[in-house]
């Protein structure tokens, strides 16, 4: 039993549907092997647990662990690069890094930086795009186990369209899958997402295979791209002459559900988001890297308007990094620039979608803000004295404007604890 005495920001209520940012300056959050048990002043849980240990965090602010919804294990060591539209980028900065997986010494190497990289960033849940090989996998779940953090992945498939090294075929993907799932969903904080790479480098067959998949696991998830690029879309198209668009090239292959999760859906159509919406699919929000690779505007209130539920993502390595602040500000810019009429956002927007968002999406109702009942998953935002963060925080004329301020200038050196399931993954 431990009383945490601090100043905690979260949202509980989308501030999408009516919900503020809720701020206490100084509460005690009581976390019961950790189980938060009680949210209330300090006399009132020493009353209650004499004994308790408690670790005042006044020195900074508490906010719940991050939740990146969209980021790919293999591009740890290809973030940055500038200049080139999707499918370019892919070719030639993505998927060479990509093969080099097959190494499992490598894997191991690249699994390890991945987990430093979210773990850094105060993120403590993700949807993890894996890697095309299954040995790189059970490095990949084995050392996700070790640090920690809930990790949802899955096998990359694909049949077409990408270098040879990362191809497979149907019989092959299932049996990959089933054994992956058999030895990780489930186990710990792990689950296992079918993860076909995109409808651009995957025939119906493919598709269909990793639908069935889900139907013999019903309780696995599903996630892929969709409506990145304009060129990503009009390939998709004749590809797969069959499908209405896009998105039904998931849907007629039994991958659309409320466990599924699609990254970008910046090009969508409005049958897409009303299908979306109808399933409760997600859409995963990658603002960095949907600037990095120009790839446009998020139609974020398109989405709203339809009611699909949007959440954020990192999308390392197209995005620029692991850090989810930055992301919230990157959406929350773009939405300022949208020439067709973005969404005005403010900081509880932005901690909602970094946070409690990312739990609904994932289906983690055990966390995602720091009420009474929840699993403690948290980050401790504590720059150091005198540095602009700090003195952003300290003089900021309210709580709304210290958000705002951790957003724009928050980095994973200002993150000085991080802690999953009440247990410390990360101490400065
Ligand atoms: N579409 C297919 N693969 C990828 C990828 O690795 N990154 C992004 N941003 N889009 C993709
Ligand atoms: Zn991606």
């Amino acid at each position: 039993m431990i009383i945490y005495r601090a100043r905690v920001f979260d949202t509980p209520d989308s501030p999408f549907t009516g919900g503020r940012l809720r701020s206490e300056s100084d509460i005690a959050l009581v976390v019961d092997d950790g189980l938060i048990t009680a949210r209330t002043d300090l006399p009132t849980a020493r009353a209650a647990h004499p004994d308790a240990e408690v670790v005042d965090l006044r020195s900074g602010v508490l906010i719940p662990g991050l939740i990146d919804t969209h980021v790919h294990l293999p591009q740890v060591r290809a973030i940055g690069h500038l200049g080139r539209p999707l499918l370019d980028w892919l070719d030639h900065c993505a998927l060479p890094e990509e093969a080099k997986l097959s190494d499992d010494t490598y894997a191991a190497a690249v699994a390890e930086e991945f987990l430093t990289g979210l773990t850094s960033a105060g993120t403590t849940s993700a949807m993890v795009f894996g890697a095309h090989f299954g040995a790189a996998m059970d490095i990949f779940f084995s050392a996700a186990a070790k640090a920690g953090l809930r990790i949802t992945s899955g096998l990359v498939t694909s049949d077409r369209n990408l270098p040879e090294a990362l191809l497979t075929d149907v019989e092959t993907s299932v049996a990959e899958g089933q054994r992956l799932i058999d030895a990780w969903h489930g186990t710990g904080r792990l689950r296992y997402a079918v993860t076909p790479r995109f409808s651009f480098s995957a025939g119906p067959e493919l598709l269909a295979a990793g639908g069935a998949l889900v139907a013999d696991n019903p309780d696995i998830w599903v996630t892929s791209h969709i409506n990145e690029n304009r060129d990503e879309v009009t390939g998709v198209a004749q590809i797969h002459p069959e499908a209405l668009d896009y998105l039904d090239t998931y849907d007629r292959a039994g991958l659309l559900g409320r466990r599924t999760v699609l990254a970008h859906n910046v090009h969508p159509q409005d049958r897409e988001l009303a299908r979306m919406a109808e399933v409760g699919a997600v859409a995963a929000h990658c603002p960095t890297s949907n600037s990095a690779l120009a790839s446009g505007f998020f139609p974020l209130r398109r989405h709203l308007e339809a009611g699909v539920r949007v959440a954020l993502g990192s999308d390392v390595g197209a995005g620029t990094g692991f850090n989810l602040l930055k992301e919230g500000v990157q959406s929350y810019f773009m939405q300022q620039l949208d020439p067709t009429g973005g969404v005005a956002l403010d900081s509880a927007h932005l901690l909602h979608l970094a946070t409690s968002a990312g739990a609904e999406a994932l289906a983690l109702d055990e966390v995602g803000d720091l009420s009474v009942g929840k699993r403690f998953d948290a980050v401790l935002i504590d720059p150091v004295a005198g540095q602009p963060l700090d003195v952003g925080i300290r003089h900021a004329g309210d709580d709304s404007d210290a958000l705002a301020a951790i957003f724009a200038m928050g980095t994973p050196g200002d993150i000085a604890r991080v802690w999953v399931d009440g247990e410390l993954v990360k101490a400065s």
